[in-house]
């Protein structure tokens, strides 16, 4: 059965959601699912803005035949080429033969990589600032390189002002009917879903995001069409707080992150400890992770939105403990910066954690490393109370310089 909605007069959402996937890109957890948004503008000329995965292939042409409703399909606008969006096209091309592909010269060079030909008889290429007038409506592309992948464009339909923004403002989560942000309780349901695709997919590319919004300021939007997650038309100053901060690498709460890997429990017992004492100087929305029970995502979410992180891991075979090390990997990656970070360590005959994991964060723009830190000895001794104490009051006095 087809599932369409209007997100205005004549633009309808085609898309679909996929709840049996685990993993998205093979790496990351969704439990609760995952939409590909796919738009039709029905004008003059009938336009689709990028097609889904193939996992949603069968729902995908169901709605998109409804909504055509036996008219002839003349554009597919690809605004991204990574296969969640764009493994149809060739399906696509094959069930309409008189569609023309709209992209820039990069997308051209990714079809080729993906679908063995380029399309050329029916490829329009576009680029920085063109038009593509489809009657009532007039189409603007805007470039948008690294808001994920290098070919990435956004379009802006002027009549309706709706921005088409890719994998920008996206999120993971499956659409249950309601694909609006304001038919849903983003801030409680979405947010942590949002923050943790935005951070994980396009956290390393700041710069680029804030490329793009610099120029989606000079556009009046009232509508923001993303890939994945629901559709903004109201209240969009929310989400582009968010994706301000972000894209910056400001944290959103002043707040500590306590980030522990443990083999028996010790490490463990000293960062609860630790948050106990925080907590008593009057720190709020404290939040202690094992990162071994954690899904790496879920910790970058987390070390994104708050101020202050702090690293407690075992030395193991000399080393980093190796989940912990893949989590600082993953910051690097990531380009995570603006970061007040505090350590503590753990071995029961050669502890050189702390050292090897402040090398690492070093790395790393704009971290301060606290100079506070605790050495666990197999396990917190009685008498190591004040450094515990001492420890909680130099992250305290960096909260309150800030
Ligand atoms: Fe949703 Fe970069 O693809």
């Amino acid at each position: 059965m087809y599932n369409v909605r209007k997100v205005t007069e004549d633009i309808v959402w085609v898309g679909a959601s996929d709840r049996r996937l685990a993993l998205f890109e093979n790496i990351f957890p969704i439990p609760r699912g995952v939409s590909y948004n796919s738009y039709v503008l029905l004008d003059e000329k009938t336009v689709l803005l990028d097609t889904v995965d193939a996992s949603v292939a069968g729902q995908f042409f169901e709605n998109l035949e409804h909504v055509l409703d036996g008219r002839k399909l003349d554009y597919l606008i690809v605004n991204h080429m990574e296969p969640d969006h764009c493994a149809m096209i060739g399906d696509l091309v094959r069930r309409y033969p008189e569609v023309q592909v709209v992209g820039n010269t990069k997308t051209f060079g990714m079809i080729k990589q993906f679908f063995g030909t380029d399309f050329a008889e029916r490829a329009v290429t576009v680029k920085e600032g063109d038009t593509l007038a489809t009657g009532a409506h007039t189409l603007h592309f805007v470039m948008a390189p690294m808001v994920h992948w290098p070919e990435v464009m956004v379009t802006y339909d002027e009549k309706d002002k709706v921005l088409f923004a890719a994998d920008g403002f996206g999120t993971f989560g499956a659409l249950n009917g309601n694909i609006f942000a304001d038919e849903v309780d983003f801030d409680r349901d979405w947010l942590d879903d949002a923050r943790r695709y935005y951070t994980n997919i396009v956290g390393k590319y700041g710069a680029s995001v804030q490329a793009l919004l610099k120029k989606a300021s000079g556009l009046e939007i009232a509508v923001i069409c993303p890939l994945h997650g629901p559709i903004w038309r109201e209240n969009l100053g929310y989400i582009l707080e968010k994706y301000q901060k972000w894209s910056t690498y400001e944290a959103e709460d002043q707040a500590v992150v306590i980030l522990y890997a443990t083999m028996y429990g010790n490490t463990a017992s000293a960062a609860d400890a630790l948050a106990g004492r925080l907590a008593a100087k009057g720190v709020k929305k404290i939040a202690v992770y094992d990162v071994s029970n954690t899904h790496v995502s879920e910790l970058i979410s987390e070390i994104f939105r708050a101020s202050h992180v702090v690293f407690a891991a075992p030395t193991y075979n000399g080393g980093i403990y190796p989940v912990m090390e893949n989590l600082l990997a993953d910051m690097k990656a990531l380009a995570v910066q603006n970061k007040t970070v505090a350590l503590m360590e753990n071995g029961t005959w050669a502890p050189t954690t702390a050292k090897q994991m402040r090398e690492k964060l070093a790395e790393l723009k704009n971290v301060t490393i606290l100079d506070t830190q605790i050495t666990i000895k197999s396990a917190m001794a009685p008498e190591q109370e004040g450094q515990l104490e001492a420890l909680a009051d130099a992250i305290v006095a960096s909260m309150d310089k800030q």
